[in-house]
């Protein structure tokens, strides 16, 4: 098992203490397409590894390995991959809690790790896996930490914590210590939380993680609004891919520290050579269809049979093959499975290494 000696010069999001994250917001005169930038960033984790009874090794962990990327303001990205791809590290280093060993990183023009404090107030983030609230506190009086932390305007804070309250229906948990939240609940708050100080950009790492599917559509429903409405530049990594499909126009894939794809869905269905299926049901149960040129029969339950074929091919030459050599009553076209897409791109990349 590898245990980790170093936490990377880790912190946590509010060790910065409550003058720090003050001052003045200087407005962001740059060039909005690169409005988070990556060029060549890499993050190398020092690790000790069990070696016998006794003995330990040192190993190092190249967690992200080279990633280059911009994103343009406003825009809502998914950043998706397999467990350890180096997900979370990459959101780390965007918000200064860890420090990258090489490459260069800007977010909105400025170093995350150097003036992490400047930083942060342009940023939200969310770790699903982690509460930034106080454990002990109602979430209101969390809230109020955070006004003054971020020496947030008293109008500004109370018209935004209304927001937030009304659109993620927290006005019955305001009084609740955040022990007693549930997982949903808990999310819910950690979202208003991370977006009371008016961020320009939101970072969220797998904020709808063990939710109900009610609690992840009002999560996504939020998210959507806050993108739309607010322009916010939303960076999100999740395991669940209808998150990406409901909100994401762009989605970047990334495993063992590399960016692999980076464009939207229907161009990631291209690259995993995904496949749509013909529905057709026969006048009556026949043997499996094997003459339609460039389809292969994957299912037959009595008169109907699944034909699959590739996504980026047009049904019409099918539909009319089929008809014309078989006894055709109807049929309909199934679109491909991301989830399956996904699933095939990760294990052809494990294949191949
Ligand atoms: N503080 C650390 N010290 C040592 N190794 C680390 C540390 N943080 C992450 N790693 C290692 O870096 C790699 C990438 O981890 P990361 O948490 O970024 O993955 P992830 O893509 O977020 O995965 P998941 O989907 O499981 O959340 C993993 O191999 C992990 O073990
Ligand atoms: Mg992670």
């Amino acid at each position: 098992m590898v245990r980790d000696t170093m936490r990377g010069g880790e912190r946590t999001a509010h060790d910065s203490g409550p003058a720090a994250l003050g001052g003045e917001r200087v407005a962001y005169d740059g060039d909005p397409a690169r409005f988070i930038e990556l060029d060549g960033v890499e993050k190398v984790f020092d690790v000790r590894r069990k070696a016998g009874l006794l003995r330990r090794e040192k190993h190092q962990v190249r967690a992200v390995d080279g990633i280059s990327f911009t994103v343009p303001r406003g825009q809502m990205v998914g950043y998706i991959g397999p467990n350890g791809a180096g997900k979370s590290t990459t959101i780390k280093m965007l918000t200064g809690i860890l420090v990258p060993s090489g490459g260069r990183l800007r977010v909105a023009g400025i170093d995350p790790s150097r003036e992490r404090t400047r930083l942060a107030r342009r940023i939200g983030v969310v770790f699903g896996q982690r509460t930034t609230l106080w454990w002990d506190l109602p979430l209101r009086d969390s809230y109020c930490l955070v006004h003054r932390m971020y020496k947030i305007p008293d109008a500004r804070y109370r018209e935004n914590l209304e927001r937030c309250v009304e659109l993620l229906d927290l006005g019955d948990l305001l009084d609740v210590p955040v022990r007693q939240l549930s997982l949903g609940q808990r999310m819910r708050g950690d979202i208003a939380a991370a977006l009371l100080h008016d961020p320009e950009v939101l970072y969220l790492d797998e904020p709808t993680i063990g939710l109900d599917v009610v609690s992840k559509a009002k999560v996504r429903d939020f998210l959507r609004d806050v993108n739309a409405d607010l322009g916010m530049t939303v960076l999100l990594t999740t395991h669940d891919l209808t998150d990406i499909e409901q909100l994401c126009e762009r989605v970047m894939v990334i495993d063992h520290g590399r960016l692999v794809y980076d464009g939207g869905l229907s161009g990631l269905h291209a690259v995993g050579e995904s496949e749509r299926t013909l529905v057709v049901d026969l006048e009556r149960e026949l043997p499996p269809i094997d003459d339609v040129p460039g389809a292969r029969t994957v299912r037959v339950e009595g008169p109907r049979q699944w034909l699959a074929f590739a996504a980026t091919a047009s049904a019409a030459p099918l539909v009319a093959a089929v008809a014309e050599r078989y006894p055709l009553v109807d049929l309909s076209v199934r679109e491909p499975d991301i989830e399956a897409v996904i699933a095939k791109m990760y294990a052809e990349r494990s294949a191949e290494r």
